[in-house]
């Protein structure tokens, strides 16, 4: 029989890969983010080395495929194809909400991705929402089975409000999260899920023992569309466009956690390597996303994945080259214009 959970895995994946589920109104901003053009960049591209270290593991350039599915038996074939081209290449991974899996232990195996990717840094995941009706030495089973080297905990109550199942008690979630912090085995990190993360909130999770925040801003694919989508009569609609773009919610974020040794994942939209490079002069340690690697996937398989992702490095090494930058220690010391309407959102902060 199939599971609430399993259908709503399955729904998820239909849509993402078949209708309009992006922001309409708003973008990421990254495009009023103006980088210092170098016309003698007194360096060869062949020396651009993008490869860097994230929570213990190497990652050949950075970037981290974000969470996107498990718990549906169409999960696996998703699974280990993104998974394959991570392990060849050299980057992370994040595998969807282990919610499905805690509660029907059959479904371990749509997850489970180390036969193909023995060596990636690869994430679980699970709800903040759902922290409660778990315990920590559960998820630290589930996170053992799945071999994770770190867990990211998503926080979405723009998804959870207008999914029509959703789970909308978020009251003592950032206790919980403190709580999860110092119990689970391995490093733990929170995300959103395409809305942002704001000043305030970031700075509230800056007193837990959290590793990272991965910022998963406004302007790339809106999960309150998504779900409002799965209403008969596209019920929720209206709050496509709702959240915080991701240059600011990065900008924002940076500015919490300065003074501690939080590393940040700029995500929500990202779609060039010309983006992913602004986003490290903002102060990103990785970069990520989703909807496009779940496009490759269903359009080219593995072979669509690769083609996308050396795609994504070829252009962040030309943009690290117009820059003058040979390395990510390089990028993070540039320094960006921020112009027009991000200018505006940050100063009014
Ligand atoms: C089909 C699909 C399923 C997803 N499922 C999850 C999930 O289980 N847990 C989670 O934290 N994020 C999930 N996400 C959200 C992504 O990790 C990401 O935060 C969001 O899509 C914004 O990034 P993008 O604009 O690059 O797509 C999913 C994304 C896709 C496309």
């Amino acid at each position: 029989m199939v599971s609430q959970i399993e259908k709503r895995k399955k729904d998820h994946l239909e849509l993402c890969a078949k209708k309009d589920v992006s922001f309409h109104k708003k973008t990421t901003l990254l495009e009023e983010v103006e980088l210092s053009y170098k016309a003698l960049p007194e360096l060869s591209m062949s020396e651009i080395d993008l490869s860097t270290t994230f929570l213990g593991k190497k990652f050949s350039f950075p970037f981290l495929v974000s969470a996107i599915t498990g718990g549906a038996q169409v999960s696996k074939k998703v699974n280990l194809e993104i998974a394959s081209a991570c392990q060849e290449i050299g980057i992370g991974m994040g595998l969807g909400s282990m919610r499905a899996m805690i509660q029907q232990p059959s479904l371990m195996e749509t997850y489970f991705v180390r036969d193909v990717a023995p060596d990636i840094f690869l994430t679980g995941n699970i709800g903040a929402a759902q922290l409660k009706q778990f315990t920590p030495d559960t998820v630290n089973e589930a996170l053992d089975a799945i071999e994770a080297d770190a867990l990211a905990i998503h926080v979405n109550a723009a998804q959870e409000a207008v999914q029509p199942e959703g789970d909308v008690d978020f009251s003592g979630v950032i206790s919980k999260i403190a709580e999860y912090s110092d119990k689970i085995k391995v490093p733990v990190y929170v995300k959103e899920v395409g809305h942002g993360i704001s000043f305030e909130v970031a700075q509230a999770l800056k007193e837990t023992n959290i590793q990272a925040i991965d910022v998963q801003g406004a302007g790339g694919t809106s999960w309150t569309a998504v779900d409002a989508l799965r209403h008969k009569k596209g019920f929720g609609l209206i709050f496509r466009d709702f959240g915080i773009p991701t240059a600011v919610s990065l900008i924002e974020t940076k500015s919490a956690l300065v003074g501690t040794n939080k590393k940040i994942i700029a995500s929500g939209g990202i779609r060039t390597g010309i983006d992913a490079v602004k986003a490290l002069v903002l102060g990103a340690d990785l970069v990520g996303c989703a909807l496009p690697i779940l496009q490759a996937q269903q359009t080219k398989g593995i072979k669509g994945i690769k083609e996308y992702l050396l795609g994504f490095k070829k252009e962040m090494q030309i943009t690290s080259f117009l820059i003058g930058c040979k390395d990510i220690n390089e990028i993070h010391s540039e320094k960006a214009l921020l112009l027009g309407k991000l200018k505006e959102w940050v100063k009014e902060e």
